[in-house]
Formats: structure tokens, C-alpha cells, sequence
């Protein structure tokens, strides 16, 4: 059963998401806020002061993640958790993981003006570089807290420019003293945008994701020869961005010849020296796997390695793959989705049984505990784009089953 009168401030919520959509700002409407960067440590003073203005008790972890705790009536409960994440793509939208943030900040404070006590604590957590694109892979905080990912080999990552995750991460202030390591979770509940088209097609405001597809990350580096593109002939060129092409679409082609089922991407290349005048020389390129059926994401992988292989073979290009990353589908916990789909009936908003094709942190912490996601609708299936956009009344609407779902878990025994 919902709280009757219970509700979010769609006004609060409203302003708050509009706040932190200033941090970051891009002139196109989005918002850019890479991970470990100055916004992104702007945005993360503004979450905690925040977090401080309720009383709840900051934490910070090893790899910068940041939890608060409000109090329960029996604190030897496993707390209840929901969070996603304050950082976001280059270019990226106001809505994509701060909603997941500023959601359940604004059912905290429903539930302080409401002086509503609940038995068991309540967490919230903005889980560092869920978006993998300055720092790959992606959701490593998550990762390291839930015991998948190794701690050092996340400080070790580099970005672009060869600066280290863990270097950043000291450089903004936010290496925490707390360890990344789990501690005992009721449940774990997720709200983000949808990020796809499926809901606005349906014409429904409250999605139920049944899990997430596997996220398979590679990247793949060619040489070539460099050489002034003028006097040197095509015949025997070793040119490693044309054995890219030929690699780039036989990813797109992918897919199709695995009979559906998965999607594959190219989304991140880079070509040197990038000279209009030189061959290329150097080219590093990743590519992106996603499917509900691992073995499948698998087997697609293994067939366009070995036509990644031919192609180079063929090219006189010498070929380095690395297998930078893999997590599993997750299909989530069948009670906490349904009770997903009862509390948007009982608010009398439409709702969707889904899947979820973007990668969450939500994914480590259904290793962890039960786990459940809300969706609300992306405007256009638009999103990681600055045209990235939800209705203020969706944001309100995914906030109040975010509020009743977090109240009925807090209150199990
Ligand atoms: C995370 O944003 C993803 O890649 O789905
Ligand atoms: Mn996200
Ligand atoms: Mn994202």
C-alpha cells in the first residue's frame, strides 16, 4: 500500500536538477561533467553540503564515492540504498545519473519536513565514473565496492592524457578514507531516465527494467606505416585507418549476422598523426558489445576478432586487442520490480515492463543485494546528448515511486 497524502516537491526537485544543471553548463543545453574533473568536483561540494543541510552522516570511500545516512529506528538493519551517479558524458545531457542523485535527495527531505521515521537507515550514493568515457571502464566505483573490479588497477587507468584515476581523484580532493568495500544492503533501488525510445512509444511515464543487458568493452590499437601521402603509392601502403574502416563496419554489420538480439558500436577513435598529408600510422579504436544473452555477446565477439585479424593480416598492419572489460547481465530482483509496477499503479501512472540497454551501476549492485531500477521517459529516446531531455512532471512522477518503494523496504523488519 502507498502513503496516501505522501508526495515529492515537484518544485524542490525541479530547481535542485536545474542547480547542479548549471555546473557544467554547455552552450548546446547540456551539461559536461567529466568524471574527476573541476565540475565534476563542483557538482560533488554542492551534493554534500546538501547532504549536510539533512543531517545525514557523509561518507566519503576510497574511490571517491559519496554516501549519506539517515538514520533508522533500528540502525542494526541493512540499510536501504538508492544513488547513481554525478558525472557525465562529454557533451552530455542535465538528466543522465544526476536525476538518479537529486531523486532521492528530494525523498529525503519529503520524508524530514514529514518528520517521518524509518526502521531501517536509508543511504544515498553517488557512485564515481559511472560513464567510463574520460576513465574506461565504465561503473568502476560500484564495481570496486562490490568486490568485481580490483581497486589498483582502477587507480591505474589513464585517460587521453595520460593523467591517472587515482592521481584525479586526489587532485579534486575526493580520495576518501572509507574502504570500497560492501557492507550488508536490504535493497538497492535505481531511478535514472530511460534513455531509449520504448516508454514515449508506448506512451508510458514509469518504467520497470527486468535487468541489464552484458556490457562488453575492447580496444583495439593498429600500426601502420607513416609516410607523405603524395609521392608514395597505394600499391603496398600499410595504412592502419583504412584496416579501421574495414573493422568499424564489420562491427556495424555485426548483429545482423549474429540473427539480432545484441547491439555492437564503435564509438571512440583515435588517428595519428591526423594529418591530412601523412598515412596513418597509429589508430586505437573500442568497440562496445551489449546483449541479454552473454554467450551470445561472446560468440559475436570471437567472429569479429578473427575478421578483425584478417583484415590486419591483410593490411600489413599489426594488430593489439585489448579485453578491457566485461559484466554480465543482471537480471534484477522479481519482488522489487514488481513492486515498481504495483506503487506506479497505486499512483495511477502507466508503467512498463522493460529492459534496460544502457549499463547502470545498478548492475554491481545487483551482485550485492536485491536490486530494481524506476524509469521515466527520455523526450525523443535521446540521451548521452546535450538535447538530452525529460518532462518535469516525469522527473515528479518516477521521485513519488522512488518516495514509496524506498519508504515499503525501509519499513521491512
Ligand atoms: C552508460 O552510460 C552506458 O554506457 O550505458
Ligand atoms: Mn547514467
Ligand atoms: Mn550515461
Amino acid at each position: 500500500m502507498v502513503s496516501k497524502e505522501l508526495r515529492v516537491n515537484r518544485q524542490r526537485l525541479q530547481s535542485t536538477l536545474q542547480e547542479m544543471a548549471k555546473i557544467g553548463a554547455t552552450p548546446g543545453g547540456g551539461v559536461q561533467r567529466l568524471t574527476l574533473s573541476d565540475e565534476d568536483k563542483q557538482a560533488r561540494d554542492l551534493f554534500v553540503k546538501w547532504l549536510k543541510e539533512l543531517d545525514l552522516e557523509v561518507a566519503i570511500d576510497e574511490m571517491g564515492s559519496i554516501f549519506g545516512k539517515r538514520a533508522g529506528k533500528n540502525n542494526d538493519l541493512a540499510p536501504v540504498m538508492s544513488g547513481s551517479h554525478i558525472d557525465s558524458q562529454p557533451k552530455g545531457g542535465r538528466f543522465d545519473g544526476i536525476l538518479g542523485v537529486m531523486g532521492p535527495l528530494e525523498v529525503l527531505r519529503t520524508l524530514d519536513e514529514n518528520n517521518i521515521q524509518t526502521e531501517r537507515p536509508i543511504i544515498i550514493v553517488d557512485w564515481t565514473n559511472e560513464e567510463g568515457s574520460r576513465f574506461a571502464p565504465a561503473m568502476v566505483a560500484s564495481g570496486v565496492w562490490a568486490g568485481a573490479l580490483d581497486r589498483d588497477w582502477v587507480y591505474g587507468r589513464t585517460d587521453i592524457n595520460g593523467k591517472r584515476f587515482e592521481d584525479e581523484l586526489i587532485r579534486i580532493g575526493y580520495k576518501g578514507p572509507v574502504p570500497a568495500k560492501k557492507w550488508p544492503v536490504h535493497g538497492y533501488y535505481e531511478y535514472h531516465i530511460e534513455q531509449g525510445p520504448l516508454l514515449e512509444r508506448e506512451g508510458k511515464i514509469i518504467g520497470a527494467p527486468r535487468g541489464i543487458l552484458c556490457l562488453h568493452w575492447y580496444d583495439v590499437y593498429l600500426e601502420g606505416e607513416a609516410n607523405q601521402v603524395g609521392p608514395t603509392p597505394m600499391a603496398g601502403r600499410h595504412d592502419a585507418l583504412c584496416a579501421a574502416a574495414e573493422m568499424i563496419l564489420k562491427v556495424n554489420e555485426l548483429p545482423e549476422r549474429m540473427g539480432g538480439n545484441m547491439v555492437a558500436t564503435v564509438g571512440e577513435i583515435q588517428n595519428y598523426p591526423n594529418s591530412r598529408n601523412i598515412i596513418p600510422d597509429k589508430v586505437h579504436f573500442t568497440v562496445d558489445i551489449r546483449s541479454w544473452d552473454d554467450d551470445h555477446a561472446l560468440k559475436a565477439w570471437e567472429l569479429v576478432r578473427r575478421d578483425f585479424e584478417n583484415i590486419a593480416a591483410g593490411r600489413g598492419c599489426p594488430i593489439k586487442i585489448e579485453e578491457t572489460w566485461r559484466v554480465e547481465h543482471s537480471p534484477f530482483d522479481e519482488k522489487m520490480v514488481q513492486r515498481i509496477l504495483d506503487i506506479a499503479q497505486e499512483l495511477g501512472y502507466s508503467s512498463l515492463h522493460m529492459v534496460s540497454g544502457a549499463g547502470h551501476d545498478a548492475s554491481y549492485m545487483n551482485q550485492v543485494c536485491p536490486t530494481a531500477m524506476i524509469f521515466v521517459p527520455s523526450i525523443g529516446g535521446r540521451s548521452h546528448v546535450e538535447v538530452e531531455n525529460t518532462r518535469w512532471e516525469d522527473c515528479e512522477a518516477g521521485a513519488n515511486v522512488l518516495l514509496q518503494a524506498i519508504l515499503q523496504s525501509a519499513n521491512e523488519k
